[in-house]
C-alpha cells in the first residue's frame, strides 16, 4: 500500500471550503474522521505502509485529523449562534407589554403645590434633611432650652456636632437667605422628621412645602393674597379661608390658615369634626431675629413665610383616612392615583 497524503490534504481543503450547513459538515466528518473514514483507515493501517512512508504519513494524517475536528467544532458553534440570531430577531413575535407606573400620590401633590407657586414667580429650592441645630432652631429664633423646641420634637444624630434630622422645612429659609440677597420668592419641598408614635394621623417622617417671600416692603396683605391665590387654585375657586392668630417663634405676627371643609362645604361633617373648617397651614411675617441670624441688614427687609403638610393636604384632597397608607406601598392603594 502507498498513500499520497498531500492529495488527500488538498481534497479536504476543497471540500471544507464548500461546507455551508450542518448536513454538509456531517458528510465531511463521516468521510474523513468517521469510524471508516479515510484518515481513520490510514491511521489504523499505518503498519502496511513502506517503512520510509510510515512516520511522514502518520504525522501528517494526525495533523489533518485534528484540523478537521477543530474545523467541525468551529463550524458547529457558528451554525448554532446563527440559529439563535435569527430566533432573536423574529419580528413576527408579539411584543412584551410592560405595565406603566405612575408617580406616588405625595409626589403628585407636591408637584401640584410647587407648580401653583412657580406660576407666580417662586423658585423651587431643595435643602438637606440632615441639619445643624443652628439652622433648624437657633437661626429661627428658637433658642436653646426654649420650651417651643418641644413642639418641634427632634431626632438628634449620634455625633458631636449636634446634627439632627430637620423637624420642619423652615431651615430651608435660613439656608437660602444665608446664600442669596432679596428679592426672594422660594418654595422648599421635602421630608421632615419628628419622633411621633405612628397612628392614623402621625408618622415619624412626613412631607412639607415651605414658602417665603422677602423684599423691601412686603406686608401681611401680600401673604393673604398669595395664600388665597394658592388655595383657590388648589382647592377650587369657591373655597372660603380664615386666618386665625397663632404663635411661631420665627414669624410675628403668626397665623394658622383654615379653609372651608371641602367635604361638607362648611356645614360640619366627620372630616372637619363638625367645625366646617380645616386647618391647612401655618404662616406669618418673618421675625426680625431670623433676618439678623442670616446676616441681613437691620430693618431693611420684610417678608412672609408659610409651611404646609403634604400628607394632610393629600388626605383632604382624596378623602384618605390613614396616613400609613402612603408608606405601605400597597399597589392596590397606589394605583388609584
Ligand atoms: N415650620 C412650621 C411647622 O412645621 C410651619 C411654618 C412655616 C409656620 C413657616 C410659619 C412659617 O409647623
Amino acid at each position: 500500500m502507498s498513500v499520497d497524503i498531500e492529495v488527500i490534504a488538498q481534497e479536504i481543503e476543497r471540500e471544507a471550503n464548500v461546507v455551508t450547513d450542518s448536513a454538509s459538515l456531517e458528510v465531511l466528518r463521516i468521510k474523513y474522521v468517521g469510524k471508516k473514514g479515510i484518515l481513520s483507515e490510514i491511521l489504523s493501517r499505518l503498519g502496511d505502509l513502506p517503512s520510509e512512508q510510515k512516520p511522514i504519513v502518520g504525522k501528517r494524517a494526525n495533523e489533518l485529523k485534528n484540523k478537521i475536528i477543530n474545523f467541525i467544532k468551529e463550524k458547529e458553534s457558528e451554525f448554532k449562534s446563527a440559529v439563535k440570531e435569527t430566533a432573536k430577531f423574529d419580528i413576527t413575535l408579539p411584543g412584551t407589554d410592560y405595565p406603566v407606573g405612575q408617580l406616588h400620590p405625595l409626589t403628585q401633590v407636591t408637584e401640584e403645590i410647587c407648580d401653583i407657586f412657580t406660576k407666580i414667580g417662586f423658585k423651587i429650592c431643595e435643602s438637606p434633611e440632615i441639619e445643624t441645630e443652628f439652622n433648624n432652631f437657633t437661626a429661627l429664633n428658637i433658642p436653646l432650652e426654649h420650651p417651643s423646641r418641644d413642639v418641634f420634637d427632634t431626632f438628634y444624630l449620634k455625633s458631636q456636632e449636634r446634627l439632627l434630622l430637620r423637624s420642619h422645612t423652615s431651615p430651608g429659609q435660613v439656608r437660602v437667605m444665608k446664600q442669596y440677597q432679596p428679592p426672594l420668592a422660594v418654595v422648599v419641598p421635602g421630608k421632615v422628621y419628628r419622633p411621633d408614635a405612628v397612628d392614623a394621623s402621625h408618622s415619624f417622617m412626613f412631607h412639607q412645602v415651605e414658602g417665603f417671600l422677602v423684599d423691601e416692603e412686603i406686608k401681611f396683605s401680600d401673604l393673604k393674597g398669595v395664600l388665597t391665590y394658592f388655595c383657590r387654585q388648589f382647592f377650587g375657586q369657591d373655597i372660603k379661608m380664615r386666618f386665625r392668630p397663632h404663635f411661631f417663634p420665627f414669624t410675628e405676627p403668626s397665623a394658622e390658615v383654615d379653609i372651608s371643609c371641602i367635604i361638607c362645604k362648611g356645614k360640619g361633617c366627620s372630616v372637619c369634626g363638625k367645625k366646617g373648617w380645616l386647618e391647612i397651614l401655618g404662616a406669618g411675617m418673618i421675625h426680625p431675629n431670623v433676618f439678623k441670624a442670616v446676616g441681613y441688614p437691620k430693618d431693611k427687609y420684610t417678608g412672609f413665610a408659610f409651611g404646609m403638610g403634604v400628607e394632610r393636604i393629600c388626605m383632604l384632597k382624596y378623602g384618605i383616612s390613614d396616613i400609613r397608607l402612603f408608606f405601605e406601598n400597597d399597589l392596590r392603594f397606589l394605583k388609584q392615583f
